[in-house]
């Protein structure tokens, strides 16, 4: 049986690229679906060249926000996925949908959290004028980019840069920390402390 993964975006879609590149169709794990919250997102269409499922759950299509998370939630739950990721999935998901998928949900994030939570992170951190910057791959839980910590990755920002310039750092680590996260997942190598949930323990080959 394979381990299905939904994927859930915004925009542009390149980590959902990575993902299809490196992950979709290796070691029993399959991209099974893409759900978009936005129509004519470029990520639709990275899915629908790999031959994957789609559809689209934009908020205006439904009376409010709980209504959208749970036909959406259902969706996923009819495509039997074992895991959900939000790459680039730039709206707030509602306390029960993040409830539904406890423990089978996980977002990355263009920042070192705890540092420079929710929209424009990158922005955030320049402003701030931080050294070292990074990415982080987290459980979602009720917070906003509070879950515990699965993988994170850090890069020195010695100067101000252009934001473009630091994206494209950020994307670069987030096409390898992504994929990582969801095969450590998918192959059983990533477990909470139990005396601590709050530390997630990730077991790497060698
Ligand atoms: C990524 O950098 C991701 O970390 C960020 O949006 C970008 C999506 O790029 N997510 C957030 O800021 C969530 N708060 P992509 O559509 O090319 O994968």
């Amino acid at each position: 049986m394979a381990f299905r993964v939904g994927v859930l975006i915004s925009g542009e879609g390149s980590n959902l690229q990575a993902l299809l590149d490196t992950v979709h169709g290796r070691d029993g794990v399959e991209i099974a679906c893409v759900a978009s919250s936005r129509a004519g997102a470029r990520g639709l269409e990275r899915a629908a060249d790999a031959g994957v499922e789609t559809a689209v759950f934009a908020k205006a299509g439904h009376t409010d926000r709980d209504a959208r998370d749970a036909a959406l939630g259902n969706w996923l739950d009819d495509r039997r996925v074992d895991l959900v990721v939000l790459a680039g999935f730039m709206e707030i998901l509602g306390g029960p949908f993040i409830r539904r998928f406890e423990g089978r949900l996980i977002n990355v994030h263009p920042s070192l959290l705890p540092a420079f939570p929710g929209v424009r992170a990158i922005e955030q951190a320049l402003d701030y004028g931080v050294k070292v910057s990074g990415v982080t791959v987290h459980f979602v839980d009720e917070g906003v980019d509070t879950g515990p910590v699965v993988l994170q990755e850090a890069f020195a920002l010695p100067y101000a840069r252009a934001v473009e310039e630091v994206e494209a750092m950020t994307h670069e680590i987030e096409h390898r920390l992504l994929p990582r996260a969801v095969r450590a997942i998918a192959a059983g190598r990533v477990r909470r402390d139990p005396s601590n949930p709050r530390v997630v323990r990730v077991d790497e080959p060698a």
